[in-house]
């Protein structure tokens, strides 16, 4: 039977439990010329199911060296394609050689030019959530925990760097074999790695950042608070389990925030703001070593565990490091969001994808993308905290996470769970409510702080020009206003404030909205620049959604889209697309 409705996998196979994985990267056909060794549970015979996309196989081998016989099943949309292979008695262990595609949705190729040193080119993978089957075959279901030993060979010009232990480097004339290995079981969807012109510079103990040369002092400085935050995880839930916490500042068309990768988090240059105001999304990152990484969501129907529990410590950690008035602000920052976002997809008809415990049977995981997860899931664990107390409900975090180590969680596991732990909670707060229910219930937390009455009472009045907010203020402020403005107003705004050329690309987009759906046209160029310079999904998405909505700007959005598409990762090329086509 599946198990995902994500993957192949099927419970009467054998279970994956380690991968060694050798792989060539060759730029010039965009491609990685690779061989994967699944090592199995127990000794196995007959069918095991792989997942894959785009592979080409050459052949599979079993533990003796014998070949064994496979299928590859036509490409189904979503899942990819089925390895189906016949394994004969006794086996232990397939060996699987196989190229990648020039297009695997995994991975994204850059030219020179698309870096910030213009020389070398880049490789970078995302695997999140169900594209590591576009570059190895597996069973690719966080069900299927896998350490892994790897070994990468890489122009000798470039460094190669990978979501695990380092084991060595050995220069071979113009080629380097680079080598590493992960000892603690991942979910698919974590395995990692980049190859570009890197440079490190130390953080702390147990962490440094990895950077293109060009901006790795600017990354330096902006990561500097790294080890107060790995304190601040570890007293909120625990010993940090992954020794290392490293972090990596990829080129601009990252199509994230951020992605936890362990031991290695990958995050877009965009947290560059040169304030250290976007700190917070390593924090959520780093929050993920434990809620995610280490209790992991069973499927994406269950995703909400992960990003719902890892939302819900960036505030405690924001408010620890930066103070309960700031994680306020920030609450009601997603908060804004995240009611939008419940109110599109109820008109849209797609009022399921509010619920937190979700049925995507036949949904891309990369289409049902939302802040509901983030943000619905936080205010219900919020709720759960405020209904037994602080001390209670960390009691029940950690109880929770030691349960689950190493573990698949689905939302029926948590429920049964939090029962137990907490007799009578769920009831009283209408969990099933919560759960299976659209929307938001009435009396969902809010947060409240001084600052938070302040940015209020400001109303939609023009600020005075010695206004002093900080960026999260701004962000709100702008987030809030009532659109459309009289243009003369945002000419006014953006003459006393200067958001079109702000620094810090919460607040540049946050104007850029508020100024497109005002019908401002002067942002248009920085509109256009902003498009072609940033892959990161999160502003992609809201500023073409933003020029399709009114009839002035919808051909140059269609314009600007066919311009930089060839420059967007293959997520955000197919998510934006989507977007263009629902029109
Ligand atoms: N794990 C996510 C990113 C992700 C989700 C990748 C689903 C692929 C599929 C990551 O932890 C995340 O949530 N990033 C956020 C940042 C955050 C502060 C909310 C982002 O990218 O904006
Ligand atoms: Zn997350």
């Amino acid at each position: 039977m599946r198990i995902d409705p994500h993957s192949y996998t099927d419970d009467r196979h054998a279970h994956v439990r380690s991968l060694d994985w050798e792989a060539r990267v060759d730029f010039a056909t965009r491609t990685l010329d690779a061989v994967a060794t699944l090592h199995l549970d127990a000794p196995a015979a007959g069918p095991l199911d792989l997942d894959t996309r785009g592979l080409a196989v050459d052949r599979v081998t079993d533990d003796r060296g014998a070949a064994v016989p496979f299928v590859l099943h036509p490409a189904e949309a979503i899942l990819g394609s089925r390895l189906a292979l016949t394994l004969p008695e006794g086996t232990r262990a397939v060996t699987v050689a196989y190229r990648t595609a020039a297009d695997a949705s995994a991975l994204q190729w850059l030219d020179p030019a698309q870096t910030a040193g213009g020389a070398q080119p880049y490789l970078f993978s995302q695997c999140q959530a169900i594209h590591a089957r576009s570059v190895v075959p597996l069973q690719d279901t966080p069900q299927r925990r896998v350490t892994f030993t790897a070994k990468l060979t890489v122009p000798a010009a470039l460094r190669g760097l990978m979501a695990a232990a380092f084991d060595g480097r050995d220069e071979r004339g113009d080629v380097a074999v680079e080598r590493w290995h992960m000892p603690q079981p991942i979910a698919p969807y974590l395995f990692a790695f980049a190859v570009g012109d890197l440079a490190s510079r130390e953080l702390g103990a147990r962490s440094r950042v990895w950077a293109e040369p060009a901006v790795v002092d600017a990354a330096a400085w902006e990561f500097a608070g790294v080890d107060a935050m790995l304190a601040a995880g570890e007293a909120l839930f625990g010993p940090y389990a992954w020794d290392r916490f490293d972090i990596l500042v990829m080129p601009p068309s990252f199509p994230y925030g951020g992605m936890e990768n362990p031991r290695l988090t990958f995050v877009t240059p965009t947290l560059l703001a040169g304030d250290r105001s976007q700190v917070r999304v390593i924090s959520h990152e780093l929050a993920h070593a434990w809620s995610g990484n280490l209790v992991t969501n069973a499927h994406a129907g269950h995703f909400w565990l992960n990003e719902g529990w890892t939302r819900y410590a960036e505030l405690r950690m924001v408010e620890v490091l930066e103070g309960a008035d700031t994680a306020a602000l920030v609450s009601a920052i997603c908060r804004k969001d995240l009611d939008e976002t419940v109110a599109r997809f109820i008109a849209e008809g797609h009022g399921g994808l509010t619920r937190l415990r979700t049925h995507l049977e036949g949904v891309d995981p990369d289409e049902a993308f939302s802040v509901v997860p983030y943000d619905k899931g936080e205010l219900f664990l919020r709720t759960l905290e405020q209904a037994v107390g602080r001390a209670r409900f960390d009691v029940f975090a950690r109880s929770y996470l030691d349960t689950f180590r190493f573990g698949a969680i689905t939302t029926e596991a948590f429920l049964e769970f939090t029962e137990r732990a907490l007799p009578g909670v769920l009831a009283r707060v209408d969990a099933v409510r919560w759960v299976d229910g659209e929307g938001l219930p009435d009396g969902a937390p809010r947060a409240r702080s001084a600052r938070l009455d302040a940015v209020a009472a400001m109303g939609d009045a023009l600020p005075p020009a010695d206004a002093r907010l900080s960026t999260t203020e701004w962000n709100l402020w702008l987030e809030r206003l009532p659109r459309p403005q009289p243009t003369d107003y945002c000419a006014a705004l953006d003459a006393r404030f200067g958001f079109t050329s702000s620094g810090n690309m919460e607040v540049k987009v946050a104007w850029l909205r508020l100024a497109l759906a005002s019908g401002y046209d002067p942002v248009l160029p920085e509109v256009a620049r902003v498009l072609g310079a940033v892959g990161r999904m999160k502003y992609l998405v809201p500023l073409y959604s933003a020029l399709l909505a009114r009839p002035e700007t919808r051909a140059l959005a269609s314009e600007l889209f066919a311009r930089h598409a060839p420059g967007y990762h293959p997520i955000a090329r197919a998510v934006v697309r989507g977007r263009l086509d629902r029109g």
